[in-house]
This record gives C-alpha cells, sequence and structure tokens, in this order.
C-alpha cells in the first residue's frame, strides 16, 4: 500500500461524463469548454474564465495579454512553482524575488514595498503572488501597494480553488475572484483539487483581457465577423496577434466539469485531515506547523522538523511517500545563471531546509491519515 502525497480521485460520474463527450461531435473547440467555463466562474465567483491547456499556458497568457517584454519587471516568491516566475521569462521579462513571510510561506507585503522602494518609480510593472499550498494571500493588501506604484497582479490561485480570506470589509474573498487581482490561474494537474489531466483555467472581472486572452488561446486568431479588417466568406478568419495554441480539449473539460460537482466535498475532507493531523502534531515541540485556517484551500499539508531528510526517508521506508514544496526558484541553476544566488532569500531557504509535505487528499482513509501521524511521531520522538 503506496500513500502518495497527493492524488487524484476519478469516479464512473467522471468516466461517463468523458465517455459521453468522446462519443460527441467535438473532441475540442466544442460547447463543453464553454460549459466548464460558465461553471468555473460561477464557483469562484468571477465574471469570466478562460480554459487553458495547462497552469503554465495561463500564467503564460496573462503575461502575454499584460504586454510583459523586455523591459518589463515583474516580483514574485521563491517558495513557488518554477513557472510562476518563468512565465515573465516567456516573454522576455526580468524576474525579481522578495522573500517569504515565515508564519505562511507566501511572499511577505513588506519585503515587497520595500523592494518596489529600492527602484525609481515605474521600474516595476507587475507582481505574482501565490496562494501557495492553498493559503489565500490578502490580495486587498497587496491591491492597494500595487495601486500605489501602479503594479498589475496576476495571482496564482493553482493550489487554491475554494480558498478564501477575509478582507478589511469583513466580506470572504475568494482565490481567483477577480476583486483585487488583476487575473488569476489555476492547475488541473492530477494532485490539484480539480483534475483534468493536463488543464488549467484564467479568471478575470476584466472583459477587455478576457478577450485578448481568448484571442491568444487559439493563435491570435479570430472568426468573429464584428472583429474582422475584412471578410471574403464564411470560411474567413484572421491571425490578429501572435498567439498560441492553448486549448484544453472538451473531453477534460467534461471531466472539469464533472470534478467540480465535487469540489467542495473534496475540500471539506482536506480541512478535516488538516485538523487531524494539527491535533496530533501541535504539542509536539519538534514538529513546526502552520496553524489550522478555515480559509485554507489545503493542497499541501505541511510540516517544518529539523531532520527533514531522515523524516522524509523514514516515511518512505514505510511506503510514505511525502514530498518538499518548493526547492527555492531563485537556487535553481537557470535563475543562478541570471545572478540569483544561495543567500538571496534567508527565509525561503530556512523554510526549504526543513519543510515537508505530508499525504493531502480527500480519499486519504482515517487509517492512512493515522498511519502517517504514527510513522511521523515515531521518527520525530526516537
Ligand atoms: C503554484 C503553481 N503554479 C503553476 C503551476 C503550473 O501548472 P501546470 O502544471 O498545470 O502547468 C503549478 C503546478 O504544478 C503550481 O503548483
Amino acid at each position: 500500500m503506496k500513500i502518495p502525497y497527493g492524488k487524484q480521485h476519478i469516479t464512473h460520474d467522471d468516466l461517463d461524463a468523458v465517455a459521453q463527450v468522446l462519443q460527441s461531435d467535438f473532441l475540442t473547440q466544442g460547447p463543453t469548454i464553454d460549459l466548464f467555463e460558465k461553471a468555473f466562474a460561477q464557483y469562484i465567483g468571477v465574471k469570466y474564465a478562460v480554459a487553458v491547456s495547462n497552469g503554465t499556458a495561463a500564467l503564460h497568457l496573462c503575461t502575454l495579454a499584460l504586454n510583459v517584454n523586455e523591459s518589463t519587471n515583474v516580483i514574485t516568491t521563491p517558495i513557488t512553482f518554477a513557472a510562476s516566475a518563468n512565465c515573465v521569462r516567456y516573454c522576455g521579462g526580468n524576474v525579481f524575488f522578495a522573500d517569504i513571510d515565515p508564519t505562511t510561506a507566501t511572499l511577505d507585503i513588506h519585503k515587497v514595498d520595500a523592494l518596489i522602494k529600492s527602484k525609481p518609480r515605474g521600474f516595476f510593472k507587475g507582481m505574482i503572488p501565490v496562494d501557495f499550498a492553498g493559503y489565500a494571500v490578502d490580495t486587498e493588501a497587496f491591491r492597494k501597494l500595487a495601486n500605489e506604484h501602479g503594479l498589475w497582479i496576476i495571482e496564482d490561485a493553482c493550489h487554491a480553488p475554494g480558498g478564501y480570506f477575509v478582507d478589511s470589509k469583513n466580506n470572504k474573498v475568494n482565490c481567483g475572484n477577480g476583486q483585487y487581482a488583476d487575473l488569476s490561474i489555476f492547475s488541473f494537474h492530477p494532485v490539484k483539487h480539480i483534475a483534468t489531466g493536463e488543464g488549467g483555467m484564467i479568471t478575470t472581472n476584466d472583459e477587455a483581457l478576457f478577450q485578448k486572452l481568448l484571442l491568444l488561446r487559439t493563435h491570435g486568431i479570430t472568426k468573429n465577423p464584428n472583429l474582422l479588417h475584412e471578410n471574403h466568406g464564411g470560411w474567413y478568419y484572421e491571425m490578429q496577434e501572435l498567439g498560441y495554441n492553448y486549448r484544453l480539449t472538451d473531453f477534460q473539460a467534461a471531466l472539469g466539469i464533472s470534478q467540480l460537482k465535487r469540489a467542495d466535498e473534496g475540500l471539506s475532507a482536506r480541512r478535516d485531515i488538516a485538523q487531524t493531523y494539527e491535533r496530533a502534531f501541535k504539542s509536539n515541540s519538534k514538529i513546526e506547523i502552520f496553524p489550522y485556517n478555515e480559509g485554507h484551500a489545503y493542497h499541501l499539508y505541511i510540516i517544518q522538523v529539523s531532520d527533514r531528510l531522515g523524516l522524509y526517508n523514514y516515511l518512505k521506508e514505510h511506503n510514505i511517500f511525502a514530498q518538499v514544496h518548493y526547492i527555492p526558484v531563485h537556487t535553481m541553476p537557470y535563475y543562478k545563471q541570471l545572478g540569483f544566488k544561495v543567500g538571496d532569500f534567508p527565509n525561503s531557504e530556512m523554510y526549504y531546509a526543513h519543510c515537508l509535505s505530508l499525504p493531502m487528499y480527500p480519499t486519504l482513509s482515517i487509517d492512512e491519515q493515522q498511519f502517517v501521524i504514527d510513522k511521523v511521531l515515531e521518527f520525530i520522538n526516537k
């Protein structure tokens, strides 16, 4: 019995939904994409959603839509998947990192503020905060800072569909709802809350950005008669921008719709597991946890211990495949070659030295949870 750190859950309803679309007229560019986008937008509470081939494509389309180029400087966190930073590089832009707040492992707004103020006004064009592990960053605070300096915000909400924070007006703000961020992105990779194999979504309340994303997702080509410069007949289309093929297929969208129906159930199972882990570990002085937070979407449950490698290997010996999220992006050889070095972001590096993601997925049984807890405590209390 192997226990991974994350796993998809596929039901008979999911299989039926996919089979139905596979037997329909449209494998791609059909009506199911629109249905998935509408259902997802409704779930998140946002005006527009654009389905794309994966979360990385979503990030790339966002940087394209925001006109990132060689002279664009953008701030993000070192504790994220590389794609959160890479999307700036795809457009030739420059990545700047700001360190994390060790109490949440997300971008420290004070560090971002200091970084912005260390450069001339107008130097930075945007920031990409990440709802790391499912913790909803306070986008209201980031918006305030961004407005002071004329920056845009892409919220990387890959880990956080269903996550929220409570803003200064006491309203719940769902991750990706477009209230404070210009654009938000999600991934439907199998370890995520909603799995379509590969897949992603961009959400926004901005109609102009929405229209641009639709164009860029499909080669920059439009057939919309209202947008054409000329019209030669029914076959006529125009490529108006340099776009990509970043489309999701209709059968993936069918899987997404079916999975979305169970999203709340999955989220509440994740929150239960987080509380079980917290009860087991909170009084142990050798295990550091992030305190339970109701708005957290719990894509990951992370603990910090002194002998992380020892614990990782011990769990592996017992068929528990914990994981590390993340190796700080600025320490990757590619980013080192751009001038970053170990020592640049001490909070991120300290966090990385000790973090371990324990198994966290809705179908992790009570017995499996207990087995994981027993093995962690067995090693820690040795
Ligand atoms: C924070 C974050 N951003 C972006 C991505 C990229 O998503 P995808 O794997 O769907 O391209 C991921 C996925 O692993 C992620 O965890």
